[in-house]
């Protein structure tokens, strides 16, 4: 039988091949620790969970409108202009399947055959796939360690061609948690300013995963001419710990919402009512209970890197934003595990942390990045601790 080329051209996932993995050996009753989540490891508030229960018992059930509830529509468009600054009416809020789809529909939305989409590398995982779904070509601009893996205005403007139909951001950053500043976010508007035709899509998944000082500023603040062609994309996701209960969103121009809603009508009808009116209670209940978490993450986050001070080996990037350590391996590339195998990359320095420390964390080539491995730490104190030590030891054991 014959399959799409759009199908035969996906790559398969790393990330996926390693946590089969983990999730085998832990079948086989190996204790692994996980430290590749791309979750919060807390359960979802009672009272977002109580929504969800009190949905199915009062029989909301059904088909929802296909761009989510006007309930929903509008919390989300709240929600969405307090956290942006931008004035979104219901009307620009697209509700989808988890912000992944509502990343998906713009693309798909946005790209032709053969059409640039810009973004840095490291990348989160799916977005060089999303592209080439939509038969467009993903322009990867590396990035480094040394300017915080974040895009410079001249890094931007030297990708630009006139094939570029979107510019895809991403801050806070899966993997890296670099957060772009106020003024960093503007001079990169600045250069679009030039381009009008180019789309703007920005992923802030974890715009409530920030740490210290920081502070998360979306590009569509920067001004209305970039708010019309800027799309931004959140969820309940990483904020509200509902990972598993797929609700994210879209913001954006009216015009691309109704077009992106024709899309999503046409290929998933409708995200779960259940979900919906769960992320509803989670968008308008107090969330004091953020507080909470966002204080454990940052905890964690300064434990682990002063851990880590124990192995020079692997060299941790403070981050700014979401649940992970993104670490340069650089010195550990061509040394030789106890078993006389040469670790040539970061899947081989992960493969080895998994089955001799029987540790699971995910490999830089994930991200379109070598040399670099990713920790999260959305995992418990107890889990970090152990895994540090396990992680010295094998690292101590190569030559
Ligand atoms: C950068 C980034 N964007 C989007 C998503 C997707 O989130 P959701 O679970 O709402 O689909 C993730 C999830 O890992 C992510 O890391």
């Amino acid at each position: 039988m014959k399959y799409s080329d759009r199908v035969s051209k996906l790559g398969n996932s790393i990330t996926l091949a390693i946590s089969a993995k983990a999730k085998a050996m832990k079948g086989r009753g190996l204790d692994v620790i996980s430290l590749s989540a791309g979750q919060p490891d807390f359960p979802t508030p009672e009272h977002i969970k109580a929504a969800g229960i009190a949905a199915i018992e009062g029989n909301i059930t059904g088909y929802t409108a296909s761009s989510g509830t006007p309930a929903l529509r509008v919390a989300a468009a709240e929600w969405m202009t307090r956290e942006t600054g931008v004035e979104y009416s219901p009307d620009r809020i697209l509700i989808s399947t988890g912000a992944k789809y509502s990343l998906a529909l713009t693309i798909l939305t946005t790209v032709n055959p053969g059409e640039e989409v810009i973004f840095a590398a490291p990348y989160w995982v799916s977005y060089p796939e999303m592209v080439n779904l939509a038969e467009g070509v993903p322009v990867i601009v590396k990035t480094d360690f040394a300017n915080g893996f974040k895009l410079t205005p001249a890094m931007l403007e030297n990708n630009i061609t006139d094939k570029t139909r979107v510019v895809l951001l991403n801050s806070p950053s899966n993997p890296t948690g670099s957060v772009y500043t106020k003024e960093e976010t503007i001079a990169l508007a600045k250069v679009l300013e030039k381009y009008p035709d180019i789309w703007i899509v920005s992923d802030e998944i974890y715009s409530r995963l920030i740490y210290g000082d920081t502070e998360h500023f979306s590009i569509a603040a920067v001004s209305p001419a970039i708010a019309a062609r800027t799309i931004v994309v959140n969820g309940v996701s990483k904020t509200f710990a509902m990972t598993g209960w797929r609700i994210g969103w879209m913001a954006g121009p009216k015009e691309f919402i109704a077009r992106a809603g024709k899309m999503q009508s046409h290929t998933t009808s409708c995200p779960s009512s259940i979900s919906q009116h769960a992320a509803e209670k989670a968008l308008t209940l107090p969330d004091d209970f953020l507080i909470e978490m966002e204080g454990a993450y940052l905890r964690r986050r300064d434990m682990f890197i002063e851990l880590l001070k124990d192995i020079p080996e692997i060299e941790p990037f403070k981050p700014d934003g979401a649940f992970y350590l993104f670490c340069d391996i650089g010195s550990i590339i061509g040394k030789t595990t106890p078993e006389g195998k040469r670790i040539n990359s970061s899947v081989d320095f992960a493969d080895y942390l998994l089955e001799q420390a029987l540790v699971a964390a995910v490999p830089g080539g994930a991200f379109g990045i070598e040399g670099y491995i990713r920790f999260s730490f959305a995992a418990s104190d107890e889990a970090i601790e152990r895994g540090v030590s396990r992680i010295a030891e094998a690292v101590r054991k190569l030559s």
